[in-house]
């Protein structure tokens, strides 16, 4: 077992004062039954009362509420000049706005949540095809339209309204922003508070989502297509990723017997289940790519794991993975996001070693053989569990506290576990979120990675079943390593940088200043800048080898990746 964390102090800037963690916050001891949605910030318009104060739901109510929205509402090109006012008189005339917002994306939009699907089809039988170029267009008709003013033809977008931003704020300003709080709780609250999804971008979500089903209803009406991983799981940064998953289950239809007689569908059998998804995935891949508006650089991943295709929906921003089937992700994230709205703690803590576990380049936006946001969170969790007294139940123990509705066996693993938080007693765990922040690195400095797996199931650690160097074990797949891609030069980078983080934590800020970064800003200053490695001189961080790591099995790196690698020299060159 990691030694626990000794020296918990609470950090008080300007005063350089320490006070110990044992201070009791009595709102991180509460249960807090709030969705993660942070309040709404779209346009409502007066009678409006659909954000009533948050009271917890299930993520399969989430996801019934937000799919229903999705598919009243429709994402609109602004094309010229227009304002909000004649925007609104123009749609109005089509039916009821609940919600609409704007926001920019290669291009000035709006999404609109109209009160009912009768004003999609209103606006679908007013809109026409556009008349330049009419026999170059793909004739597939979506909810993305485009509405022009005929009487501004030649300006450019944008007048009086208010944009959305749907991005994350550059490190640069969150830095700032944290430096001048005055306790690292609230520095790691603040952090949260900036990077995590708005309503606005919750909304986006669910419609790009809606859109895409609405492709995969062409071959398959009945199929639902729902998110899930860190869009719906309560950690969620501006600008990750929206992970779709094509669910196929419910087209089997009811079976109705005639009396001896049944009736079946004639359909192609194929060698296995993974087949069927790659044939569907590719069919699907086709029409995403010649049919859907704004989806640009459609790849087909059919040989991963799991299969999948990736493209850009430029109109949202959005880099798109769709899946089909895998049952377990979706599991996965349910768990995820029990556990997000267990404790407030679990999210603040889980976006701060995220957002640091980033800047000092452990995860990446590529795939490769370094930690994922996944296996992060697991590491989180499976930290908080081992506090005394534990901050979140076992698995195990979640699984004992499931009722009949609950019972969930998926290709044979048994992934029962309660759905009802009310039915989760937890224990009161009064440390802070600065006191947890240590102690994570703590724990993880002095870990037996050598030896011992992580086990959320469990909520202990336990003999590794191999010799990967970190091994944290799939919590409904349990002969899976979930970080099996992970190699020993990144498990060592990881706990050298919780080492130092640790020992940069407990110094705390003798010289305050506005402009200094100190605490979790000072965590977060990019590799080789100052923060960690300036922090503690310990000269050269970056081995080649490293490098050699941070490389590997990248494939055509993105702009910002390729920027990435070349700070990641650069910060090696200045330390050699
Ligand atoms: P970011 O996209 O990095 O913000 O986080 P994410 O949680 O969405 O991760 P990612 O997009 O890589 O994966 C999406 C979801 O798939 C995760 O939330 C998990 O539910 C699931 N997942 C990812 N990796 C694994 C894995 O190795 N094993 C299993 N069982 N599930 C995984
Ligand atoms: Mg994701």
């Amino acid at each position: 077992m990691a030694s626990s964390f000794a020296g918990c102090k609470l950090h008080m800037r300007g005063k350089g004062s320490l006070v110990t963690c044992q201070q009791k916050i009595e709102s991180y001891i509460r249960r807090n039954i709030g969705t993660n949605v942070v309040p709404a910030q779209a346009q409502t318009l007066p009678d409006d009362v659909s954000d009533k104060p948050a009271e917890y739901k299930s993520l399969l109510t989430v996801h019934a509420e937000r799919q229903e929205q999705a598919k009243r509402s429709v994402l609109i090109n602004l094309q010229h000049r227009i304002t909000e006012k004649t925007f609104l008189n123009y749609l109005s005339k089509h039916g009821k706005i609940n919600k609409y917002f704007f926001y920019e994306s290669y291009g000035s939009y709006a999404a609109v949540e109209f009160d009912s699907r009768t004003s999609i089809a209103s606006l679908f039988e007013e809109a026409v095809i556009s008349k330049t170029n009419s026999e170059l267009m793909v004739p597939f008709k979506s909810r993305m339209l485009s509405l022009n003013n005929l009487s501004a033809p030649n300006s450019s977008a944008l007048s009086d309204k208010k944009l959305q931003p749907q991005n994350s704020i550059h490190i640069n300003h969150l830095i700032s922003r944290l430096s001048a709080l005055k306790t690292i709780d609230q520095q790691i609250t603040s952090l949260t508070e900036a990077y995590q999804l708005t309503e606005e971008n919750i909304r986006l979500r669910f419609l790009v989502c809606s859109l895409v089903q609405d492709i995969t209803a062409t071959y398959f009406p009945e199929c639902t297509v729902q998110l899930f991983g860190s869009s719906v799981n309560g950690f969620g940064k501006l600008g990750c990723d929206l992970d779709m998953r094509l669910d196929l289950d419910g087209i089997s239809g009811k079976q109705k017997k005639r009396g001896n007689l049944s009736l079946e569908y004639v359909m192609k059998e194929v060698t296995s289940e993974r087949t069927v998804t790659q044939h569907i995935l590719s069919v699907i891949g086709e029409c995403v790519e010649h049919f859907m508006p704004g989806s640009v650089g459609v790849q087909k991943i059919l040989n991963a794991r799991c299969p999948l295709l990736r493209f850009m929906h430029q109109p949202s921003g959005f880099q798109c993975d769709l899946t089909a089937n895998n049952r377990v992700a979706v599991k996965s994230t349910e768990l995820l996001y029990l556990y997000s709205e267990l404790d407030p703690r679990v999210r603040h803590l889980v976006f701060a070693v995220r957002s640091w576990a980033r800047a000092q380049g452990i995860t990446s936006r590529v795939s490769g053989a370094w930690i994922t946001n996944f296996s992060l969170t697991l590491m989180v969790l499976f930290f908080l569990q081992t506090r005394n007294p534990p901050i979140i139940p076992t698995l195990d123990h979640l699984k004992d506290l499931a009722g009949p509705s609950d019972q969930s066996v998926i290709e044979g693993q048994d992934c029962t576990f309660v759905s009802d938080v009310t039915k989760i007693p937890l224990q009161s765990n009064t440390e802070t979120l600065e006191c947890l922040l240590c102690g994570f690195f703590d724990f993880y400095s002095t870990f037996a990675f050598q030896k011992m797996a992580i086990n959320i199931r469990k909520g202990t650690e336990q003999n590794k079943s191999d010799m990967s160097p970190l091994y944290i074990q799939n919590p409904f797949e349990p002969s899976l390593n979930v970080s099996k891609n992970v190699n020993t030069i990144q498990i060592n980078h990881f706990v050298r940088l919780c080492q130092e983080s640790v020992w940069m934590l407990q110094q705390g800020s003798d010289e305050p200043s506005a402009t200094k970064p100190w605490g979790l800003a000072n965590l977060l200053l990019p590799s080789g800048v100052g923060g960690i490695r300036k922090g503690r001189k310990q000269g050269q961080i970056f081995s080649k080898e490293m490098i050699l790591s941070l490389l590997e099995g990248v494939q055509a790196p993105s702009k910002d990746e390729t920027q990435r690698r070349k700070n990641v020299a650069h910060s090696v060159k200045n330390t050699t």
